[in-house]
């Protein structure tokens, strides 16, 4: 390996570490998980960090705890008892030579093809696990001298308009979709409006016939099919109103419908088990996918 390491990674890795991957101690540098791995695609994974102070492993027992409820707070399966999990933060100690520092671990619902909602078929959970040292002296020396904070909003995660890789909420609220055989899941905000999909932009066609999506802000992901829809309406004269709705109107609407690059403009036939309109997919949708369907291939063949 001269330019890069084992999975193009640079080289400049700090050398001698060990990592540990489901059952394997690999050198950091060689060490990695499968692409698809739902922590990489959908931060579908949890993790702990413990402190270590002389050897010592810190609040073990409590971390442990957090784990499993972690785990178990999103429907995932351990990856190992409790016992050998404990041998395992001892060895990663140990051939790491930590005696002060951490252990991270991190537990994932591991390597599947990407689909939001939560593989039916199984556990088999990835576990990564590294450690490092930590100068005790500076961590002394913090504690002596103190340190500064600034004050920022709390926006955890409050920016769901960044396309960002941070799906946990999505992928469960899919999962609980499915389960209740629905196809995809209507999200209500704090005020009981509804923002998007999971991973679909929200439309309805309102009981006066106004075509109604919500306006863009940090509340949705500011979907491209959503963009050309507008669009594609707007060269046929179709008014379309940017607003927040709410689910009743959504029950009493006309139609209504969802958006994403997978799927055009899709009919919704019913929420929460609720006939929309005479439940059968509406005119206003499909003329829309129309519309949209030929944009997107004229645009698309221009290049
Ligand atoms: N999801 N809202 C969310 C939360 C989404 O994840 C998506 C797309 C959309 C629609 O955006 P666009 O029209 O740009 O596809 C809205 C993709 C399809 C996915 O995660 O698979």
């Amino acid at each position: 390996m001269s330019a890069s390491g084992f999975h193009g990674w640079p080289t400049k890795m700090p050398v001698g570490r060990i990592a540990y991957v489901n059952g394997r101690y690999l050198p950091l540098a060689r060490a990695g998980v499968h692409i698809e791995d739902r922590a990489l695609q959908f931060a579908d994974g949890i993790y702990e960090v413990v402190g270590v102070i002389g050897g010592l492993i810190l609040d073990e027992e409590h971390h442990l705890d957090r784990l499993v409820r972690s785990v178990g707070e999103i429907g995932m399966a351990m990856p190992m008892e409790r016992a050998p999990l404990k041998l395992v933060i001892r060895e990663m100690a140990r051939r790491n030579r930590v005696v002060d520092g951490l252990i991270y671990m991190q537990v994932t619902r591991g390597a599947y093809r990407r689909d939001h909602a939560v593989p039916k078929d199984g556990a088999r959970p990835t576990l990564i696990m590294t450690a490092r040292p930590m100068s005790r002296l500076t961590l002394e020396a913090r504690r002596e001298q103190g340190v500064a904070v600034v004050t920022r909003p709390d926006q955890r995660w409050a920016r769901c308009d960044i396309k960002s890789t941070a799906l946990l909420p999505n992928i469960l609220a899919k999962t609980e979709a499915r389960d209740a055989g629905a196809f995809e899941a209507w999200l209500i905000d704090r005020d009981g409006f509804i923002t998007e999909g999971s991973s679909t932009s929200a439309w309805i066609v309102d009981r006066d016939g106004n075509i109604v999506t919500r306006d863009l802000s940090n509340a949705i992901l500011p979907g491209v099919t959503r963009r050309e829809i507008l669009d594609a309406a707007a060269e046929a004269q179709i008014a379309v109103v940017e607003r927040k709705f709410t689910p009743a109107e959504a029950l009493a609407a006309r139609e209504a419908f969802m958006t994403a690059a997978t799927l055009g403009a899709t009919a919704i036939v019913s929420i929460d088990g609720q006939r929309i309109g005479d439940g059968k997919p509406g005119p206003v949708a499909r003329r829309l996918q129309e519309l949209y369907a030929r944009r997107a291939e004229k645009l698309a063949r221009a290049g």
